[in-house]
């Protein structure tokens, strides 16, 4: 494909730098249903991950390579030899992959961070290059901080790695310093000035630091870039990356002055978005364009009348077109393990086994007989939950008594067991999620601090589960803890556990950037 074609190739990043968020880690299973969503999203390219960072990420992107056939797989990768052989290893089995390497161009990276002359940049930006050509037909090579980084040189060594056999040239603004205008004009002046840019398609891939990363990549398609780098919900390092279902939207509802397309199932942009804020457990504002709870959601009186009236005098596009009418009430008490496992399927959860399937399908039981209808989102948490419980189990909830009376010190009494063996703890608090709170960490004494505790109504209605996220941070490490139940202590208690359990399990890996 040339940059001239008005088709914008659609590169997530979700399981990469949207996993770079602070506790935003995520399993090989949970990064596997993410990226099934993505292909039957149709993004065209899926960053599965960093292979080098753990022996985990390697597993994941190898799953997800092994497994994806419709989308591009690519893996990510420092200028370095072992780094690129790790890729290209996990990459094998894919039918379509792509590694991805990169290098910092700005003066200030290669003075500070790597300790480099820009020649010797170069250099090992060809040689990277090189090597994953060896293994892999597609190489994208990104030369990182970019807008903060020269021209000429940027055009210097662009230059070499096209010729050394790079098929995609990323421009990134990795600290979220570029403005529109700015932004774009780099762009152009690239394409115009390197004189093998006809060879590569220009990409861009843009953080939030200054809430402008959806403007400047759509200011750098304008100017000739024909590869978005992006993430559902807009996840990622620090104040995250481009929002996939933004960029994908405002070309679709703008076609008319910006000309472009992309191959994008729009319909399946909420269940994305749904997925990923349940497996990480970072909610979604409700005011967030395209996935937030209200962002078709008509309040005053005069809107109303006007979309009742005629829908596009408030609504430049539909609920139905971002998949907003996907969360059907399915299944209910009397509906059996088979439609269970159907719907479970479609929802892009397969059983492992017929033990997992059954462990499944009596929480559902269970839940059925507390809430007499069942959405696909109460599914999602259900599963998010009971896959948080089997992930790694030093501790485990068995029971949980609150006493929580007007004028009287609410007191938690727990039952937990470690390791096999059951504990009891009791403890008071200032309500009953500190009071059971409290009496974990009595128990763990893992001296974490809680960073964050939000809970969120799944479904509307008083009978929606609660799903909770703690947040807890010990010694630089940060983990997400979730739980669901339709008692929001339970659901507080199981997520305090989740946190304790992944602080346990003590899974290190290499950031790319440092
Ligand atoms: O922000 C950035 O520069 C990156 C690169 C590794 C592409 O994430
Ligand atoms: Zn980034």
């Amino acid at each position: 494909m040339s940059r001239n074609d008005d088709r914008v190739i659609i590169f997530d990043t979700t399981l990469r730098d949207g996993e770079q968020s602070p506790g935003a880690s995520m399993t090989r299973d949970e990064k596997l249903r993410i990226a099934k969503q993505l292909e039957k999203l149709r993004v065209d390219v899926i960053e599965a991950g960093f292979a080098i960072a753990s022996p985990g990420d390697f597993e994941s992107v190898k799953t997800i390579a092994d497994t994806i056939k419709d989308s591009t797989v690519c893996s990510l990768s420092r200028a370095l030899d072992a780094d690129i052989d790790r890729a290209g290893e996990a990459l094998r089995g894919a039918n379509s992959g792509r590694i991805h390497t990169f290098i910092a161009t700005s003066p200030i990276h290669m003075q500070y961070k790597l300790q480099m002359e820009p020649d010797q940049v170069v250099e090992n930006a060809v040689r990277a290059v090189k090597r994953a050509r060896n293994l892999i037909d597609d190489v994208e090579f990104s030369l990182e901080d970019a807008s903060r980084s020269e021209l000429d040189f940027m055009c210097r060594i662009i230059e070499q790695v096209i010729d050394a056999g790079a098929r995609t040239i990323n421009i990134p603004d990795t600290v979220g310093y570029a403005v529109p205008q700015e932004y774009g004009n780099t762009i152009a002046q690239l394409i115009a000035r390197v004189p093998n840019a006809d060879k590569a398609i220009f990409s861009v891939h843009c953080h939030n630091d200054l809430g402008l990363a959806v403007a400047n990549s759509l200011a750098a398609v304008n100017a000739g870039a024909r590869q978005v780098e992006c993430t559902i919900n807009g996840l990622g390092e620090r104040a995250g990356n481009a929002s996939l279902e933004e960029i994908v939207m405002a070309l679709r509802t703008r076609e008319d002055v910006l000309g472009l397309s992309t191959g994008i199932d729009t319909t399946q942009i909420v269940p994305a978005s749904r997925l990923v804020s349940s497996v990480t457990g970072f909610p979604v504002q409700p005011n967030k364009a395209i996935v937030g709870a209200n962002a078709f959601a008509h309040e005053s009186g005069i809107h109303q009348d006007g979309v009742l009236k005629h829908r596009e005098t408030y609504e430049i596009m539909t609920a139905e077109d971002v998949g907003w009418n996907t969360n059907r009430m399915v299944l209910g008490k009397l509906s059996g393990r088979n439609a269970f496992r159907t719907r479970m399927e479609e929802l892009g959860t397969t059983f492992v086994s017929d033990a997992e399937l059954n462990t499944a399908f009596s929480r559902f039981k269970e839940l059925a007989d507390k809430k007499s209808e069942i959405f696909d989102d109460d599914l999602v948490a259900l599963v998010s939950d009971a896959r948080a419980s089997a992930d790694h189990e030093k501790y485990r909830l068995s029971s949980l008594n609150v006493t929580s009376q007007t004028g009287e010190t609410p007191v938690a009494s727990l039952v937990v067991s470690v390791d096999g063996e059951e504990h009891s703890v009791e403890a008071s608090g200032s309500g009953p999620v500190d009071a059971a709170f409290k009496a974990l960490e009595q128990l763990a004494h893992s001296g974490a601090n809680l960073q964050l505790y939000s809970v969120n109504a799944i479904t509307s209605g008083t009978d929606s589960q609660g799903e909770v996220t703690v947040r807890l941070e010990k010694a630089g490490r940060i983990v997400n803890g979730l739980g669901a139940d339709t008692d929001i202590i339970i659901a507080s208690a199981k997520a305090y556990i989740h946190a304790l359990n992944m602080l346990d399990a003590n899974i290190q890996k290499a950031h790319p950037q440092v």
